[in-house]
């Protein structure tokens, strides 16, 4: 067993859903589960092929699976059109004037899309598209706060084939410019701004910062969602209700092939680029509404809720495509959890009678901190069913969520998956799944995971390795965008025609999965996945420094903190002056939730004598303040000395 996969938790509490909970699910027994996950693993092509039926194809595909390791293909010959599924097939299933999305700006006022209403605004965007030129396979740049025009966008790209990149409203400027040269977008869609804990977020002005770099965009469609007064350029920029003006509301979707490509999203990885992970549109859908239909157990009076940004997977695959691929209501908030306060989400369940809710482990612990009078001082009772995402859950915040949040009574889904994998790959389901806190418990249909040691052996229960999935699924994804060796090497090189996920795990004596967490050099900083090698290059781009090494720590709120080692350039002083400028400079650079807690000049790094930064003794410094293991590869032992010192200060 390798010594950084190691887990000391043994938790014996288990929590059963209710039989009340149990007699309205989708599925009620352990023994209803076993019996289809054995199906879904012995026949994967008859499992996946009756849930994709439960689907709208314009034309029914002719193999479920065609695997030539590692390059999948769903349903092949099979044609759909995603947005048809998720909007128009609601029209005429009884779901027209039900409401699709409730939506609540972080100022306060909300607005109500049914399923008809959206279907109308998403043919008009999609006709607002389609008169920019944009056609099927371009790539369009989504660049968006939290308001239904993303989801609007989206749909509308996925109606017309063309190919959404999503960029989180968080990041940069010189994030858009990496993201918009490597998938050679077309076209921006983003808004004049959104609002954000009382302020606003300029997009336009960083959308427009980026095209000062990246040129090939063509036209950039502007949502006005704060109604200042913002440059717009002439030939490129155009205002989303002006041209939507110009153009007709009704549109017909025509059918993609099922591996048509649906988006590109791009997350962190263990090198300074991020990747472009690339899905296509049957299996996706096939995987998130399949996923939502019996992890979240979405029933027609539901209402659903999902606090995810768009800009992250969780928001493509369960704000997006599944939930409304399911016919669900959900809500969408624009803002953030403490805005006014931390009784703001309570406020919103209450409101709307949210009866589903998602989010993560890091807002929970933030609410804990905050206090309980929060919570106690609304009515949560029309909760029904709570889930958590992004990265292992403590016990403790497990335990406050399901008491003071699921008044004891729901089940809690602590659903483990990855940009990766477009949908839930372990997960209880809530009407059968013993849970324990910390657990995400067994596989989901379809995925037949284990944990795996160094030569491929399964490790015995309780002992540590590397989580890996044997078998493909419909919502994989199907390459990194533009680079298939990547693609090769990250995922499918540790064993043979296997998925490595990086992440550490182990089972428990039940068969329960636990996640230790990343065995790479990525960082999970509030749920969101940050590779070390990005703040170290963002860190080197700045004038003053020389080197720089970036580690995690743990963090009371965020999971893991970001702690930057730097070495300034020989005629550089050091000052908190300038540890600032460097922390709103990687702010600059990717965006603020990759600026540094903490930065310690260091006038050397730990190296090994080939010159290798020697990271694992860093990140040993920042947690026990000691370094134990092997150090006889280093090559100046008094840094390490001179670092305690540091730290110590
Ligand atoms: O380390 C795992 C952690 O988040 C990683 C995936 O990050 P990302 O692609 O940004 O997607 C996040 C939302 C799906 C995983 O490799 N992670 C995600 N969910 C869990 C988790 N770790 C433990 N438990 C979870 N439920």
């Amino acid at each position: 067993m390798s010594d950084n996969i190691e887990s000391h938790l043994s938790e014996n509490r288990i929590f059963k859903p209710s039989k009340e909970f149990s007699k309205n699910a989708r599925i009620k027994s352990m023994a209803q589960y076993k019996r289809m996950h054995k199906e879904s693993i012995e026949k994967p092509g008859v499992f996946w092929a009756r849930e994709a039926k439960e689907l709208t194809w314009q034309k029914k595909w002719t193999k479920a699976l065609d695997w030539k390791p590692p390059y999948a293909k769903w349903f092949v010959g099979g044609k759909l059109n995603v947005c048809e599924n998720c909007v128009d097939r609601h029209l005429t299933n009884g779901r027209a004037n039900k409401a699709a999305i409730i939506w609540e700006g972080e100022p306060g006022e909300s607005r109500t899309l049914t399923y008809r209403q959206l279907h109308r605004e998403v043919c008009q965007f999609a006709n607002v598209l389609l008169a920019q030129g944009i056609k099927p396979k371009d790539r369009v740049l989504i660049y968006m706060p939290m308001v239904p025009e993303a989801v609007i966008a989206m749909l509308a790209c996925a109606r017309i084939g063309a190919v959404h990149s999503v960029v989180f409203g968080g990041f940069s400027a010189e994030s858009i410019v990496d993201r918009l040269s490597d998938c050679k977008a077309k076209a921006v869609i983003t808004a004049d701004g959104g609002y954000r804990r009382g302020g606003v977020v300029p997009l336009k002005a960083n959308v427009d910062e980026a095209l000062k770099k990246y040129k090939s965009v063509e036209t950039v469609i502007v949502h006005q969602r704060i109604g200042d007064k913002i440059p717009m350029k002439r030939g490129r920029d155009v205002y989303w209700h002006e041209e939507a003006a110009r153009v007709s509301t009704k549109h017909v979707a025509k059918a993609f092939d099922s591996e048509h490509p649906l988006f590109i999203l791009y997350t962190s990885g263990s090198t300074g680029k991020p990747k472009g992970i690339l899905h296509t549109a049957g299996g996706y859908l096939t995987g998130t509404y399949s996923t939502c239909k019996y992890i979240f157990d979405m029933q027609d009076d539901d209402v659903y809720w999902c606090t995810a940004d768009v800009g992250w997977v969780t928001g493509h695959s369960y704000i997006a495509y599944g939930p409304l691929s399911n016919g669900v209501t959900q809500v969408m908030y624009e803002g953030a959890p403490n805005h006014p306060d931390f009784g703001r989400f309570w406020d919103i369940v209450e409101k709307y009678g949210v009866t589903i809710f998602y989010t993560a482990p890091t807002a929970i612990r933030a609410f804990i901190k905050a206090g309980d009078q929060f919570p106690d001082s609304r009515d949560l009772s029309s909760l029904r069913l709570l889930g958590t995402v992004g990265e292992p859950i403590n016990p403790e915040a497990w335990m406050w969520y399901h008491e003071k949040i699921g008044g004891g009574r729901c089940p809690i889904v602590d659903t483990w998956w990855q940009t990766e994998t477009g949908a839930i790959m372990i997960s209880p389901l809530p009407g059968c799944t013993p849970t324990k806190p910390g657990t995400a418990t067994l596989p989901f249909f379809g995925v037949d995971a284990a944990i795996l040691d160094e030569t491929g052996e399964e490790c015995a229960p309780n002992e540590g390795g590397k989580l890996v999935i044997r078998k493909p699924w419909p919502s994989m994804l199907r390459s990194i965008y533009g680079d298939k060796k990547r693609y090769r090497d990250t995922y499918w090189n540790d064993y043979k025609g296997m998925y490595t996920a990086g992440d550490g795990a182990r089972t428990d004596r039940q068969g329960n999965f636990w996640i230790v967490g990343r065995l790479d050099d990525v960082l999970n900083v509030s749920g969101h996945r940050l590779g070390t090698a990005e703040v170290e290059s963002a860190l080197v781009e700045h004038k003053a420094v020389a080197e720089s090494a970036v580690v995690g720590r743990p963090h009371e709120i965020k999971g893991q903190g970001v702690v930057a080692f730097v070495t300034v350039k020989g005629n550089i002083k050091t000052s908190e002056a300038l540890a600032k400028e460097l922390r709103n400079h990687v702010g600059k650079v990717i965006g603020a939730i990759a600026k540094p807690d903490e930065i310690y000049f260091t006038p050397s790094l730990p190296k090994t004598r080939s010159g290798k930064i020697m990271r694992r003794l860093l990140k040993e410094l920042v947690a026990t303040g000691e370094v134990s293991g092997n150090i006889t590869t280093l090559e100046d032992y008094s840094v390490i000395a001179d670092l305690q010192k540091n730290l110590k200060k």
